[in-house]
């Protein structure tokens, strides 16, 4: 009862303070313009002094209240503290010289009032500072960006997001800013200690601060997503979390609460992987093959080997690197192929349909280690054997073999083949039983079998 009495009257701090800015204010306007004070005029100014006095006490008292209830740091509070029972003082002072009819000279008394007008600018500034938060006085000037809050991570960790922990990375670092200075081995606030993860778990004086799996049921969770205004919303002074600080907080939780959880783990959630996107600047998509090699561009020399007219052919990239190659004529010999040795690495992107390739031919082509796309339908005499040269293709991700003449054992060969993510096996001599067998033991591995 006696608590929460005194809890409410520390809640009207806040609204007292303005009873001594006002009188005092006034009190020193009066001294400083009024000419000719007479007698009256010199009792209007002490009875001044005593209430500014009077409210000041009141307000300071209700204020040692609030500052008890542990939502303010010491070091916070600080400088108000004892500006403020300084600014007190000197009131009670001047009162009690101007009731016993103490003569102060001109320049005395000057200096009294400049020094509790100061006192009151501090204490007032620092007093601000707790509730509306630091920087509360310039942010809403004019061309002043409001300070909302960020997580910022170095260069070297975004380019390396491989070693990016969840809480070690993104939530640890907003805690650390907003929460520790309160929830401390020495201080902890609440019973809580946030230090470290095991200890933030474990949670406080109302059980237990993270429960697995659950934000909504998780104390420390729910504290920081209240609303502002909300008697239990943390952190109580200072700028709160923002949306995204929030957000991967709850999908932290949502997915296991766990020290070691790397950022990548955000794959399986497109919404939070976004996020990391947008909030922190991670990249965080699987990178295909080609987007992790640097391929110097074939020299004018070895293009000139395909300026014929047997291939077509274009760059797949600005840098000119990668080659999207097609052969055009009906039948191809060796020598069609002897002819692009040269420029083997750059050819990313083959076409070899209808041109009566066999399996020798493709023995060659085993040879290009950066293919990632064979199209080689329509051609019936490739085999099986055929399809065994090309295993060695490292980076193969699709694969057309419509139209030719091979069978169950390539759906073997290829199910080895890890890169592989698209295959044409329409007319060929597969059945819809290996294809259904195949498809269960490779789901990630998308095959067009026909309509
Ligand atoms: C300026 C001091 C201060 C800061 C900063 C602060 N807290 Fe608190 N916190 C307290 C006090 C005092 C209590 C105890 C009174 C209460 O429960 O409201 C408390 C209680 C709690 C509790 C309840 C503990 C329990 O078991 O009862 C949680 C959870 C909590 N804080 C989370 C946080 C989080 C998360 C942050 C950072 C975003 C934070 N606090 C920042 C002062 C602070």
């Amino acid at each position: 009862m006696l608590v929460e009495l005194l809890d409410f009257l520390g809640s009207l701090h806040p609204l007292i303070v303005h009873l001594p800015i006002g009188i005092v204010l006034l009190t020193i306007a009066i001294d400083v313009f009024m000419r000719n004070k007479n007698n009256s005029v010199q009792r209007v100014i002490t009875m001044g002094w005593f209430f500014s006095f009077f409210s000041g006490l009141l307000a300071a008292i209700f204020g040692w209240f609030l500052g008890d209830n542990g939502y303010y740091l010491e070091s916070q509070i600080n400088i108000h503290k004892w500006s403020g029972i300084a600014f007190v003082s000197i009131c009670f002072i001047l009162w009690l010289l101007r009731y016993t009819n103490f003569r102060f000279s001109k320049s005395f008394n000057r200096s009294v009032n400049l020094t509790s007008i100061i006192l009151l600018m501090i204490t007032g500034h620092f007093g601000g500072e707790m509730t509306h938060g630091q920087n509360y006085l310039f942010e809403n000037l004019p061309y002043t960006k409001k300070k909302i809050s960020v997580t910022t991570l170095s260069e070297s960790k975004r380019s390396n997001n491989d070693s990016l922990f969840v809480y070690e990375d993104l939530i640890h670092p907003v805690m650390e800013e907003k929460c520790i200075a309160c929830h401390n081995q020495n201080l902890a606030s609440g019973g809580l200690n946030m230090s470290s993860i095991e200890s933030m778990i474990k949670g406080g004086n109302s059980g237990a601060g993270i429960q697995n799996g659950n934000p909504f049921e998780s104390l420390i969770y729910k504290r920081v997503s209240y609303p502002h205004d909300h008697p239990k919303f943390m952190p109580p002074t200072g700028v709160p979390l923002s949306y995204d600080q929030i957000a991967t907080l709850e999908w932290w939780i949502d997915n296991g609460a766990e020290k070691q959880m790397p950022v990548t783990l955000t794959r399986n959630d497109p919404k939070t992987l976004r996020l990391m996107e947008l909030q922190y600047g991670l990249d965080l998509r699987e990178k295909t093959y080609l987007e992790t090699l640097t391929l110097s561009s074939p020299s004018q020399e070895e293009l000139k080997s395909i300026e014929g007219e047997e291939y077509i052919w274009r760059f797949l990239n600005p840098e000119q690197s990668f080659l999207d190659l097609k052969f055009t004529k009906k039948k191809i010999e060796i020598n069609d192929l002897l002819k692009v040795q040269s420029i083997k690495n750059n050819i990313t992107w083959l076409n070899l349909a209808d041109c009566m390739l066999n399996d020798n031919h493709l023995s060659y082509i085993s040879n290009f280690p950066n293919l990632t796309r064979l199209r080689i339908q329509k051609n019936p005499l490739v085999t099986n054997k055929g399809i065994e040269a090309l295993q060695k293709l490292e980076h193969l991700t699709e694969l057309n073999l419509y139209g030719t003449r091979v069978s169950n054992n390539t759906l073997i060969t290829l199910g080895q083949m890890k890169s592989l993510k698209k295959l044409f096996v329409w007319n060929t001599r597969i059945t819809d039983k290996d294809i259904a067998d195949f498809k269960a033991l490779n789901p990630d591995v998308e095959v067009i079998a026909g309509f």
